[in-house]
C-alpha cells in the first residue's frame, strides 16, 4: 500500500509553483544542516498581498508536496494572514502525511515566514504574528529531520 495518499502524490509528482523569480519580494531559506534538506521560497507582494510565491527544494516527497501545497494556499492571502499559516494546516490541505512525515511540512512553513521577515525588513513593514520571531535561532530547533542520517549511529 502506498504511504501516500493521492493528493500528496499529485503534489509530489506535479508540483506546483516550483521556480524562483528574477525580482522577488522577499526571500525565505530553510533547511536542516543535519540531512542537508532544505527548502527555498521565493514571494511577491503586492499593496499586501501576496501575488505570488515560488519553491526550490532539496528535499524529500512530503517537503516537495508540503511545498507546493503551502504555495498555492499563500497566494492571495494578505500578508497576516499567511503569517498564520501553520505546518499542520498544510497537512490538512494534503488529507494527511505518515506521522514519521509530518516535520517535513515545517520547511515550508519556516520557509514562508522568513520569507515575509525579509520582506518586511527591506520594506520596513511591521506585522504583529513576526514579532519575537528570529529566523536563526529557530533553524534547528523546529526541524528534526528522520530522513535517516539522523538515526544512523
Ligand atoms: S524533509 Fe522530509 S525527511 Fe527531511
Amino acid at each position: 500500500m502506498n504511504m501516500y495518499n493521492d493528493i500528496v502524490m499529485d503534489h509530489f509528482m506535479n508540483p506546483r509553483n516550483v521556480g524562483e523569480m528574477k525580482e522577488p519580494d522577499g526571500i525565505g531559506i530553510y533547511g536542516s544542516p543535519t540531512c542537508g534538506d532544505l527548502m527555498q521560497i521565493h514571494i511577491k507582494i503586492e499593496d499586501d498581498v501576496i501575488t505570488d510565491a515560488k519553491f526550490k527544494a532539496y528535499g524529500c516527497g512530503s517537503a516537495i508536496a508540503s511545498s507546493s501545497m503551502a504555495t498555492t494556499l499563500i497566494i492571495g492571502l494578505k500578508v497576516e494572514e499567511a503569517l498564520k499559516l501553520t505546518n499542520g494546516e498544510i497537512v490538512d490541505k494534503l488529507e494527511g502525511l505518515p506521522e514519521a512525515k509530518i516535520h517535513c511540512s515545517v520547511l515550508a512553513d519556516m520557509a514562508i515566514k522568513k520569507a515575509i521577515f525579509d520582506y518586511a525588513e527591506s520594506n520596513d513593514k511591521h506585522y504583529d504574528a513576526l514579532k519575537g520571531f528570529d529566523p536563526y535561532e529557530m533553524q534547528e530547533e523546529e526541524h528534526v529531520c528522520i530522513c535517516g542520517k539522523d538515526e544512523e549511529s
